[in-house]
C-alpha cells in the first residue's frame, strides 16, 4: 500500500498526459494501467496502429500509381502482410516504451492491473488498496456493437481485430462510414481487399461539412470504396468462415445480403467504466453512459474526477489530453483551460480530412451571416508536383468581422494544415490576419493562405 496525491486510472493519452503534468506540477502521482503496456487504447489498437498501417498501405498505392510517372521502376510491388504487421507491432512498442521511459522520468509509479475505487481516496488494485488525495478517471472507451451482433475478433472484428487480421481479407464489410470505417477500409481496400461501407445515415461522416462530405466519398468511390447508403444492419451471422450481413433499405424497406469474408464493426464507441465501482460510489452518469463532470473535471463526488472519452465531448485522444493537462492544472489550483470550440478533427485517409470551429451548416441553423473563402489545391505548384492535388481548403469567418469561424479541409496534410487555422482561431484572428501573413513557397501551407485571401479580395491562383 502506497499514499499518492494523484492516482489516475487508465493510461491512455487522457491519463498518461495526466500523470505527467500532475507530476510536473509537484503532484507524488501513481497511474493504474491493467493492460500490459502503457498507452491505452490509442497507442496500442487505435490512432497509432492505424497510422502505420494506413502509411503502409499508402506507401504501397503510391508505388502502384504514382512511381511510374516519375520514373521509379517498382514493378508489381508485393505486400508481406506477416512483415506489416511487425512494423506495426514496432512502431507500437516505440510508442508504448516512450510512455514508460517518461514515467520514470517523472518519478510517477505505474500501478499494475485494473482499479476499482471502494471509497473517496482509496484504489484497490486486485488486493491492494493504495490512497490518493485525488482520483482522476482516465479510463476511455470501448466500441459499441450493434444488438445481435456477436463480436469474434476474427472473422467479425471491430477497430482491435482489424488491425491484427490473420490475412488481407478479399472482400471485407465496413459496418458504418465514421472515421474508423473510412480509414481501416482506405486501409485494405488499398492493400487488394474489395470494400463495401454500408451506413445508416446518406452521408458519410456524420456532423462534418456537406461540401466536405460529399468530395470525400466521390473520391473514396473513385479509390475503389463502394457506399452502401440508408441501409440499416440488422443482423450478422457466420457459417463456415464467410459472414452474411443483413441490411434493410431504409427508403424501400427491403431486406438484402452480402457476404464477406470479414466484417468491421465501427458504429461508435461508448465509455469504458467497468469494474470502477461508480455505481456504488453514486458517481452521477449521463443518459449516454458517460461520466458526469462539471468544468473542472469534478464528478459530483468530491475528490473524484474524470476526463477524456470516459466523459463528454468528442471522442479523440486530443481532446483527452488537453483534459489531462487541465484538470492536474486544476487541482494545482492554476486556471485548467480546454477552449472546446477550438478542437480539430482529422481523418487520416489519402486525402486526409481536417476541421475546426463551425460549419456552414451550423452557421446556417443559427442565422449567422458568414462568408467563405476557398482555394483548390489543383492551384498549388506543392501539390501538383506530388500528385496530391485533389481537394480543397475552406475557411468560414464572420462576414462583419471577419473573425475566422471555422475552417474544413480535404487534401494534403490536412491534419498538419488546419493547425494554423486553430492558432489563428485561438488568437481570435480574422481571415485577413491569415492572409497577411507570409507563406513560404511552395508548401502546401500556401493553400490555407489563398483561402483565406479568397475571404476578401480574392485567391491569386484561381
Ligand atoms: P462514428 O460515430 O464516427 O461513426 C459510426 C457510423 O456508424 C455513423 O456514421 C453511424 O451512422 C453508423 N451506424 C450506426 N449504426 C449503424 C447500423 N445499424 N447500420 C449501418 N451504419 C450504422 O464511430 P467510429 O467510426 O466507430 O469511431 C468511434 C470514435 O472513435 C469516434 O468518436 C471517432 O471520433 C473516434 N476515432 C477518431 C479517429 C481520428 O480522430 N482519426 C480515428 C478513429 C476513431
Amino acid at each position: 500500500m502506497a499514499s499518492y496525491d494523484v492516482i489516475v486510472i487508465g493510461s491512455g493519452p487522457g491519463g498518461y498526459v495526466s500523470a505527467i503534468r500532475c507530476a510536473q506540477l509537484g503532484f507524488k502521482t501513481a497511474c493504474v494501467e491493467g493492460q500490459n503496456a502503457l498507452g491505452g487504447t490509442c497507442l496500442n489498437v487505435g490512432c497509432i496502429p492505424s497510422k502505420a498501417l494506413l502509411h503502409a498501405s499508402h506507401q504501397l498505392h503510391e508505388a502502384q500509381h504514382n512511381f511510374a510517372k516519375m520514373g521509379l521502376i517498382a514493378d508489381n510491388p508485393v505486400v508481406d502482410w506477416t512483415k506489416m504487421q511487425g512494423y506495426k507491432s514496432e512502431v507500437i512498442e516505440g510508442n508504448t516504451q516512450g510512455i514508460e521511459f517518461l514515467f520514470k522520468k517523472n518519478k510517477i509509479d505505474w500501478l499494475k492491473g485494473w482499479a476499482t475505487i471502494p471509497s473517496v481516496g482509496k484504489v484497490l488494485i486486485g488486493d491492494e488498496t493504495h490512497t490518493a488525495k485525488h482520483i482522476i478517471i482516465a479510463s476511455g472507451s470501448e466500441p459499441s456493437t450493434l444488438p445481435g451482433i456477436e463480436i469474434d475478433e476474427k472473422i467479425v472484428v471491430t477497430s482491435t481485430g482489424a488491425l491484427a487480421l490473420d490475412k488481407i481479407p478479399k472482400k471485407m464489410i465496413v459496418i458504418g462510414a465514421g472515421v474508423i470505417g473510412l480509414e481501416l477500409g482506405s486501409v485494405y481496400a488499398r492493400l487488394g481487399a474489395e470494400v463495401e461501407i454500408i451506413e445508416f445515415l446518406d452521408e458519410i461522416t456524420p456532423g462534418m461539412d456537406v461540401e466536405i462530405q460529399k468530395n470525400f466519398q466521390r473520391i473514396l468511390k473513385k479509390q475503389g470504396l463502394k457506399f452502401t447508403m440508408g441501409a440499416a444492419v440488422q443482423s450478422v451471422s457466420v457459417n463456415d468462415k464467410i459472414a452474411k450481413v443483413n441490411y434493410l433499405k431504409r427508403k424501400k424497406d427491403t431486406e438484402h445480403e452480402v457476404e464477406a469474408d470479414v466484417v468491421l464493426v465501427a458504429t461508435g464507441r461508448k465509455p469504458f467504466t467497468d469494474g470502477l465501482g461508480l455505481e456504488a460510489l453514486g458517481i452521477a452518469i449521463t443518459a449516454g453512459g458517460q461520466i458526469e463532470t462539471d468544468n473542472h473535471y469534478s464528478t459530483n463526488i468530491s475528490g473524484i474526477y474524470a476526463i477524456g472519452d470516459a466523459i463528454t465531448g468528442p471522442m479523440l485522444a486530443h481532446k483527452a489530453e488537453d483534459e489531462g493537462m487541465a484538470v492536474a492544472e486544476v487541482l494545482a489550483g492554476q486556471a485548467g483551460h480546454v477552449n472546446y470550440g477550438v478542437i480539430p478533427g482529422v481523418i487520416y485517409t489519402h486525402p486526409e480530412v481536417a476541421s475546426v470551429g463551425l460549419t456552414e451548416e451550423q452557421l446556417k441553423e443559427t442565422n449567422h451571416n458568414y462568408k467563405v473563402g476557398k482555394f483548390s489545391f489543383m492551384g498549388n505548384g506543392r501539390a501538383k508536383a506530388n500528385f496530391a492535388s485533389e481537394g480543397f481548403v475552406k475557411i468560414i469567418a464572420d462576414v462583419t468581422t471577419d473573425r475566422i469561424l471555422g475552417a474544413h479541409i480535404i487534401g494534403p496534410m490536412a491534419g498538419d494544415l488546419i493547425h494554423e487555422i486553430c492558432v489563428a482561431m485561438e488568437f481570435g484572428a480574422a481571415s485577413e490576419d491569415l492572409a497577411r501573413t507570409c507563406h513560404a513557397h511552395p508548401t502546401y501551407s500556401e493553400a490555407v493562405r489563398e483561402a483565406a485571401l479568397a475571404c476578401g479580395n480574392g485567391a491569386i491562383h484561381s
